[in-house]
């Protein structure tokens, strides 16, 4: 999508539609034909013939009038002036963009009734954001589904200021772009080292990838994320991204910690065909890790950062992990496997590991696709997070409001870390059905070695199907690298 930012006066054609967001109530004032003269009249009486009020989400779809140069006018409600802000300048401008994608026009031009423009550069990562798609595997789409809009143009007042202020939302765009197709791709073609390399590929932004493979992480003494893979015919590989942006190389850093299951079949606790192909995204928390590491890059973010992810295929074979194995992590303690479905936590206690052993870092955030619980607890909108540092906690759930990805905080209660002890081994990977998404951080907590950390279950967000937020098409959203970007450049940069 090419997004270009212009002056109200700049000439329109007919290939474009118009859009101008209004605000609930201020339409019929007039407020709306101020955004372009040629429209004054057209609009007055199409509001006084219908229910259109400019109330959020609202679409009044109409043909330009004679002597009008732009090919569509569309109306769109941004609801009251006093709440809207940043977040409503996305969904305005990707709602917008939603009505008119598969009109057969190519321009989109978005207009705000007053000063709502006053940040265009979210309008335009708004369009950016719904304009994703992945297209990879099509290969019939008939020509009239295909989106026919290449160009928003944002109307603004100083156009050289929303440029310059667009230069970060468009590399954020870029990397929830990137997280979004390697959760989109199948499993078939994005397994452990196929993942490995398109990190690897994140070098020419400015990072630094190092790949470890199954031998390397033998001689690490990582036997839990080892047993995992055993099953699988394609090799477990660690992906550690590094980003060196303070001004201080030295600088200790902020880590992030993904778990990346390419496939998760539930290994020899296979689970029930209905569903299972949703299992190819199970890898959304290690996109999530490699697109903020991409997003840090893009605009040289002032930190310095680590991303450390462990990517494996859970898998049924001869060879693979039994229920009643007992594995040695890379932390010397031993874990009785009980359900080898419980497979997650068993990656990221040793990438956990390696990460605080290696890099000492400030803290360490890990993002996982860990239970299903978590979807029974919070729904499909919220993720979960639970942490052991009240302020870290408090600065993710602050990155989350500022960013519409919502969170809500989980207790990690002591009392339950008891479900987990095994009677052969220091514990079990699994604490029975009460509190599964509770029993699975305090198995991760088990491993951070006292660091400040969260843990941000990410199963319910990963993937929405259907989606009802205009700037999330229907499947991979990304979730989590917008969120954990705003947390670095609020908190943990300079
Ligand atoms: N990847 C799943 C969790 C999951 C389930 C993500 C549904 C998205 C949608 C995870 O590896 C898993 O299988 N967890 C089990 C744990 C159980 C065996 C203790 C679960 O949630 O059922
Ligand atoms: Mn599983
Ligand atoms: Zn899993």
């Amino acid at each position: 999508m090419d997004i270009q930012f212009v002056s109200a006066a700049t000439d329109i054609t007919e290939k474009s539609a118009l859009a101008i967001i209004v605000f609930e109530g201020a339409v019929l004032t007039g407020a709306a034909a101020d955004a372009d003269s040629q429209t004054a009249g057209v609009v007055g009486r199409a509001l006084a013939q219908g229910r259109f009020t400019g109330a959020k989400g609202q679409i009044l779809d109409l043909a330009a009038p004679a002597g009008h140069s732009a090919g569509r006018l569309l109306l769109v409600g941004a609801g009251k002036r006093e709440a809207f802000d940043a977040v409503g300048a996305e969904h305005a401008a990707a709602s917008a963009y939603g009505a008119v994608k598969l009109s057969g026009l190519t321009t989109l031009r978005i207009a705000f009734a007053d000063d709502g423009a006053a940040q265009p550069e979210r309008a335009a990562l708004g369009v950016r954001l719904a304009s994703y798609r992945f297209d990879r595997y099509r290969t019939k789409e008939p020509a009239d589904k295909k989106p026919s809009i290449v160009k928003a143009e944002i109307v603004c007042a100083d156009v050289e200021a929303a440029k310059a202020a667009f230069a970060a939302q468009s590399a954020l765009a870029d990397a929830i772009a990137f997280a979004r197709d390697l959760v989109s791709e199948p499993p078939n073609v994005l397994y452990p080292a196929e993942f490995a390399r398109r990190v690897k590929g994140l070098e020419s932004l400015g990072l630094e990838v190092e790949i470890l493979g199954e031998a390397e992480m033998e001689k690490l003494g990582m036997g839990s994320l080892l047993g995992v893979g055993r099953g699988s015919a394609k090799d477990s590989q660690l992906a550690i991204m590094r980003w060196n942006g303070a001004a201080d190389p030295t600088a200790q850093p902020v880590a992030f910690v993904g778990k990346g299951v390419c496939f998760d079949t539930g290994g020899i606790s296979i689970k029930p065909a209905d569903g299972m192909e949703d299992m190819k995204w199970d890898m959304g928390g290690a996109a999530a890790v490699a697109g903020l590491m991409h997003v840090l890059a893009g605009r040289k973010a002032n930190v310095n950062a680590v991303g450390i992810l462990g990517l494996v295929e859970n898998m049924p074979d001869g060879d693979a992990q039994r229920p009643g194995d007992v594995v040695t992590s890379m932390s010397g303690q031993t874990i009785e496997i009980i359900n080898t479905d419980a497979e997650g936590r068993l990656v990221l206690a040793d990438a956990l590991w390696y990460c605080q052993d290696r890099f000492k870092p400030k803290f360490m955030v890990d993002l996982a696709t860990l239970t299903g619980a978590i979807i029974i607890s919070l729904g499909n909108d919220y993720a979960g997070v639970f942490s052991n540092n009240d302020e870290l906690a408090d600065n993710l759930l602050a990155a989350s409001k500022a960013e519409a990805e919502p969170l809500w905080r989980m207790p990690l209660p002591a009392a339950y870390d008891k479900q987990i002890d095994s009677i052969i081994a220091d514990m079990k990977n699994t604490g029975g059905r009460p509190g599964g998404s509770i029993t699975a951080a305090l198995f991760l907590q088990r491993f951070v070695n006292g660091l400040p950390w969260a843990h941000m279950d990410i199963a319910s967000t990963a993937w929405k199907k259907p989606s009802s937020v205009p700037t999330i098409p229907e499947g991979a959203t990304g979730y989590g690298v917008r969120l954990l970007n705003r947390m670095v450049a609020d908190k943990y940069e300079g």
